[in-house]
């Protein structure tokens, strides 16, 4: 007897190896154009969808949820972030939402580690030197950074990404601190050599470069704000690959100019695409395009992980990735 295939509408373009499985597995509506889905494609997704397999770009609102048809039972994000759902609307309609924990942490924690070395070295300020024919040979005071070993690394959010950062910069020579709403296990900490702050305020104002880690949620949203960044010693480094919102972007943009701070290193920004204006003029913010999990495997894997949720549901079960609001 032939299975019945759900209906499931893919938001955007996906690997292709993801795709081709979706298409043998599911009854997969893809978008091949890549075409960014705004409220009316999306409000015409879930009137059809039983599946809606979206991304971090989608805003899925409680409004779209509300007008979703009743065959719509699961939203199976493509992602780990959930932020842009509004899960408490849709398990108030019994829909599940899912995403995909795990696989994208060790490709984040490397570029993180990358964002903190280029900002601290100044590495695309002299890749972009060097590609405009400014080399004219090493001089002993040009393109001077900062060392990174023995300085003090501040991690706000010690989850499994900040975990996977502090291994690789203890390798670096950094000293290990954090932030998070409880502190790690006793066993975690000794590993990582970790010193946890209960107080944010107290551990941004004592370190050499800080690290944002932790989820968006309006317990966090600005969490770095103006009056926090102010903490901040001029010398320090401040890198995010978590999401925009958690710093005040506007105030670490002034503060950049002003010369309060030494460099930034982003991969996401508050009002994405949008990028502040003032960042994109200052040498010293290396600014990257929300690419942390953006290699073949991660991307793969995460593709997999929707599969795995979509199936799990299909065969009756609870999929593994279930999120419920207020669980970050
Ligand atoms: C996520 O999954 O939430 C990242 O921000 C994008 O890969």
């Amino acid at each position: 007897m032939a299975v019945r295939k759900p209906k499931v509408i893919v938001t955007r373009k996906l690997p292709d190896p993801v795709e081709t499985r979706m298409r043998e597995l599911f009854d997969a509506e893809l978008n091949l154009d890549d075409t960014p889905m705004g409220p009316p494609e999306l409000t015409a997704a879930v009137q059809r969808a039983e599946v809606l397999a979206c991304t971090i770009t989608d805003r899925v609102t409680a409004d779209i949820i509300n007008a979703a048809g009743p065959q719509l039972k699961l939203i199976a994000n493509f992602g780990v972030g959930f932020d842009h759902i509004d899960v408490a609307a849709a398990n108030a309609r019994g829909i599940t939402v899912t995403n995909t924990p795990g696989v994208l942490t060790e490709d984040t924690a490397d570029l993180t580690m990358g964002l903190i070395m280029a900002a601290s070295r100044r590495m695309i300020e002299g890749s972009t030197v060097t590609h405009a024919g400014g080399f004219h040979g090493w001089t002993p005071t040009w393109m001077l950074g900062r060392r990174l070993s023995g300085k003090r690394l501040g991690i706000v959010g010690m989850g499994r990404i900040g975990q996977a950062l502090a291994k690789r910069a203890a390798a670096f020579g950094l000293s290990i601190h954090y932030h998070n709403r409880k502190p790690v296990s006793p066993r975690i900490a000794e590993d990582l050599q970790a010193t946890y702050w209960e107080s944010l305020d107290q551990m941004l104002a004592r370190m050499d470069i800080v690290s944002v880690n932790c989820p968006h949620t309006p317990g966090t949203y600005h969490l770095l704000s103006a009056r926090r960044l102010k903490l901040l010693q001029p010398h320090a480094i401040l890198v995010n690959t978590a999401r925009g919102e958690i710093i005040d972007e506007a105030a670490l943009s002034g503060m950049l100019e002003r010369g309060e701070l030494a460099a930034v290193g982003l991969d996401v920004y508050e009002h994405e695409p949008v990028i502040n204006p003032k960042l994109l003029k200052l040498p010293n913010a290396v600014l990257l395009p929300h690419m942390s999990s953006a290699t073949i495997e991660s991307r793969i894997d995460m593709g997999e992980k929707v599969i795995i949720n979509i199936r799990t549901w299909m065969d009756g079960h609870k999929p593994p990735d279930r999120v419920i609001p207020g669980m970050l």
